[in-house]
């Protein structure tokens, strides 16, 4: 029999978000809510976490995949009767059962770690975590006898004006003796506001003479739990702040951390700065030593060693070490930049390779091209690389030069240093060597 079973409640109906997409599948920090939870219960269990989903079950399934079993509960009654939709899954097959809800993506395994050991040491019925807190969130009241045992956890909406004025909260996570759990759950009898509660088998435990111990935390920033968007910026603004220290510890510089974005997904080398007001999101790579912002948002990119990126946009690009980059700049899906190149001011780089030590300093579009090394693409230079219906290519070979302001034609080749004259417009292939020039653009002859 396994030690430990984990399930995590994700079937609400996320009605205080007022949105449509599913509560538990809102980002924060670049990754949906859910997977904190999914993550943290794949470092406490060997098997996939339990997840009890709702209506949005497919949506779920899309984002989460394999990562854990599915199990659905098709009316709402309250989280007692999601963890009973369990319950044919996990009865007899491990010792405990440690019960989340999917709307508490802060918690750290550290804390659900203690809380396990509680359950196991204590052999308790329900081991929980209570929050001491002068804000009460919502949160169910947690009220304990005279000589301090715990006796009942009571839901706001039922409390009583003394009961609300209790500081000691419900954070919603539990360790149950699984055997317990599993006779006792079906027992549960509906709430005035006709739901099952979980928190009912607190007081249903204690009038059974069992044990019910409390992890008691002050720290109301871990247990924060996530109903509506005033709590997820809350949520997304302490989730930042332990990805910026982490980084920070791991040898980044952050000018102004406050101001610094970097989800969760984002790997950072040492020495490098970035300065404010820059996001950094998606699987996105930056290497050692490199400078980026102020202003810059990355997705999705690798960026290599000593590049710096002032105030542009990198989508789904590769750039390599040592290349600068704006102010004012953007690379798009496909952009590969190689060591050393320089792309200054207003440039556009979409789906195109240009080779170590290229320069386009000024104001040019590059789309759909291979250019070569120690390649100059002058002020102004455009790929047409769109005839109205197809998408071409351009080739421009080593050590090239592409006067201001050249319209290259695609699909067109410009051989290895060839030279191409101020406001050409090149429709034909020009040969290594060589000089064009004019409209439509005339190869010299030598
Ligand atoms: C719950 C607790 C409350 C605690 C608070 C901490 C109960 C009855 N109340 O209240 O004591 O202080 O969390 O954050 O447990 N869910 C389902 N199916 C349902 C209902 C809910 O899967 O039928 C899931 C939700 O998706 C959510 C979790 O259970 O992830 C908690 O539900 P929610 O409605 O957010 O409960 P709270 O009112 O926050
Ligand atoms: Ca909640």
């Amino acid at each position: 029999m396994r030690q430990l079973a984990v399930v995590i409640l994700a079937a609400g109906e996320s009605t205080r978000m007022k949105s449509s997409v599913p509560k538990v599948l809102h980002p924060l920090a670049g990754r949906p809510m859910v997977w904190y939870s999914v993550e943290m219960a794949t470092r406490l269990s060997v098997d996939r976490p339990l997840l009890v989903v709702g209506r949005e079950a497919d949506a779920v399934r899309r984002t989460l995949g394999e990562a854990v079993v599915y199990v659905e509960q098709t009316e709402r009654l309250g989280t007692g009767h999601a963890v009973l939709q369990a319950r044919p899954l996990l009865a007899g097959r491990s010792r405990a059962v440690l019960v989340c809800y999917a709307d508490m993506p802060l918690l750290t395994s550290d804390t659900l770690a203690r809380l396990v050991d509680l359950q196991q040491r204590s052999g308790a019925a329900i081991a929980m975590l209570t929050l001491l807190a002068d804000d009460p969130m919502g949160f169910g009241r947690v009220v304990r006898e005279t000589d301090g045992r715990v006796q009942a956890i009571v839901e706001e909406a039922v409390a009583t004006p003394e009961q609300l004025a209790i500081r000691e909260l419900n954070a919603g996570v539990y360790c149950f003796a699984a055997d317990w759990l599993w006779s006792r759950l079906p027992d549960l009898s509906v709430s005035p506001k006709g739901e099952y509660y979980l928190t009912d088998l607190v007081a249903m435990a204690v009038a059974e003479g069992h044990r019910v111990e409390a992890l008691v935390s002050e720290d109301a920033e871990e247990l924060l739990g996530i109903n509506n968007r005033v709590h997820l910026a809350r949520a997304e603004a302490i989730m930042r702040r332990r990805i910026n220290e982490q980084w920070m510890l791991a040898g980044v510089t952050l000018v102004d951390p406050a101001a610094t974005y970097i989800e969760a997904t984002v790997e950072l080398g040492a020495d490098t700065v970035i300065y404010p007001n820059t996001y950094l999101q998606g699987m996105t790579t930056v290497g050692a030593e490199c400078e980026i912002g102020p202003n810059t948002l990355v997705r999705d990119s690798q960026i290599g060693e000593r590049c710096v990126i002032r105030a542009s946009v990198v989508e789904e690009a590769r750039v390599e070490d040592g290349v600068d980059i704006g102010p004012f700049s953007h690379l798009r899906k496909g952009a590969h930049l190689g060591p050393g190149v320089h792309m200054g001011n207003f440039g556009e780089v979409k789906n195109s390779y240009l080779g170590p030590g290229t320069k386009m300093g000024h104001f040019s579009y590059v789309g759909d091209a291979t250019i070569g090394a120690e390649v100059n693409i002058g002020a102004g230079t455009i790929t047409c690389n769109f005839d109205g219906q197809h998408k071409h290519r351009t080739v421009i070979e080593d050590g090239a030069f592409i006067g201001s302001d050249a319209m290259l034609v695609a699909p067109v080749r410009v051989g290895a240093g060839a030279r191409i004259g101020a406001g050409a417009v090149v429709t034909r292939d020009v040969p290594p060597g060589s000089l064009a020039y004019g409209v439509p653009a005339r190869v010299k002859s030598q």
